[in-house]
């Protein structure tokens, strides 16, 4: 059985609603929108094409929105595909030559691209062409088609999973870190103010604390806060509202949920602490292996909860203390 965790819900209106416009309305990652917004008015006072732009971090931390926005900042049309939706060089070929100049090219889960099709872009991004192979056996010849010039920007969760060759064709790239429990509960008063919310700081600040350090999972959590409070108070979200709304639906006040849990039980108890290997953990708690990867690890090791071994996962004793269990005698991987 798979477990519907809080960030998991199919819930994309709700991402689609409340998603920041302009660079202004996106809160935190400062250092980032500082230099994009440098690059941003470069190009434009030139008059030239963006250089392209890779974006990497946990989900929900905001680069579709970003590349959404970096395209409403250029003025340019934005082009939206993922990484598996292109299968074969004529998909490529089609996009590319159909773009306006400047546009924004915007390619999703950039890692799970088909590594054939990823010289595809080599040219493409470098010299603006694209060299396609016309006919058959021996009447095949090359036939280079030109490219207007435009920005790709890629998305990823895993950098690791690029290829040197690709990410090094990205001018620009930057790195998503998960958000501050301040700078998550300016993003909640922000997402109530446009839920028509009514909100107290320290309910904000109650929702941001458990989010994970995630946008996409704070503003999952106030939906169902919200209707804690119509169903439980007055419609109004205080502290102790939040926080009893955050208790029933089993988030914890680390931000970590049922599944964050069971796999940190799982290492600790069925596997002594750890190390184990990732895809005996994914069995044993019953997830997909990239879930965990992607989903739930970055956020455990953020937190000190567990670290990666050269053999494994392993937990760490704060872990142990904070699921009430006792702490075995002094294993060697203990931090
Ligand atoms: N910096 C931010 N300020 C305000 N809201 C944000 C910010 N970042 C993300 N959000 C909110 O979180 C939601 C999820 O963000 P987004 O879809 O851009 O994440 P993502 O990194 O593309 O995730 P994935 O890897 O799953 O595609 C957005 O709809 C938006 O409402
Ligand atoms: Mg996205």
């Amino acid at each position: 059985m798979t477990i519907l965790t809080a960030q998991q819900l199919p819930e994309d209106e709700i991402d689609r609603s409340l998603r920041p416009r302009r660079l202004e309305d996106f809160i935190g990652q400062e250092g980032l929108k500082q230099q994009l917004a440098v690059s941003i008015t470069a190009a434009r006072s030139r008059n030239e094409a963006l250089d392209h732009v890779l974006l990497a971090g946990p989900p929900g931390l905001g680069k579709t929105s970003l590349a959404q926005i970096v395209a409403a900042e250029l003025d340019v049309p934005f082009i939206q595909t993922a990484g598996p939706a292109l299968e074969r060089k004529a998909d490529i070929a089609a996009l590319l030559t159909a773009l306006e100049p400047h546009s924004v090219f915007f390619v999703d889960e950039i890692h799970r691209l088909p590594r054939a099709l990823e010289e595809t872009f080599y040219p493409a991004m470098e010299d603006h062409c694209l060299p396609i192979t016309v006919g058959q056996g021996a009447g095949a010849r090359v036939v280079t088609i030109d490219l207007p010039p435009f920005t790709l920007i890629g998305a990823t969760t895993r950098t690791g999973l690029l290829s040197t060759p690709l990410r090094d064709r990205f001018g620009i790239q930057h790195r998503l870190d998960h958000y501050e429990p301040a700078e998550l509960s300016r993003i909640v008063r922000r997402s109530a103010r446009l839920l028509g919310v009514e909100i107290e700081d320290a309910g904000a600040i109650a929702v941001a604390q458990r989010s994970r350090g995630t946008p996409r999972v704070a503003n999952r959590l106030l939906k169902r806060v919200r209707d804690y409070a119509e169903v439980h108070g007055d419609g109004t979200v205080s502290a102790e509202i939040a926080r009893s709304a955050l208790d029933l639906l089993e988030v914890d006040h680390l931000g970590l949920d049922r599944l964050d849990r069971e796999i940190l039980r799982t290492i600790c108890d069925k596997f002594s602490g750890g190390p184990v290997g990732l895809s005996t953990l994914a069995a044993a708690v019953g997830e997909e292996q990239d879930t965990i990867e992607d989903v739930y690890e970055p956020y455990l090791l953020q937190r000190a909860l567990i670290e990666r071994t050269p053999r494994g996962r392993a937990a760490t004793r704060r872990a142990f203390e904070h699921l009430g269990l006792e702490i075995p005698p002094a294993p060697l991987t203990l931090l």
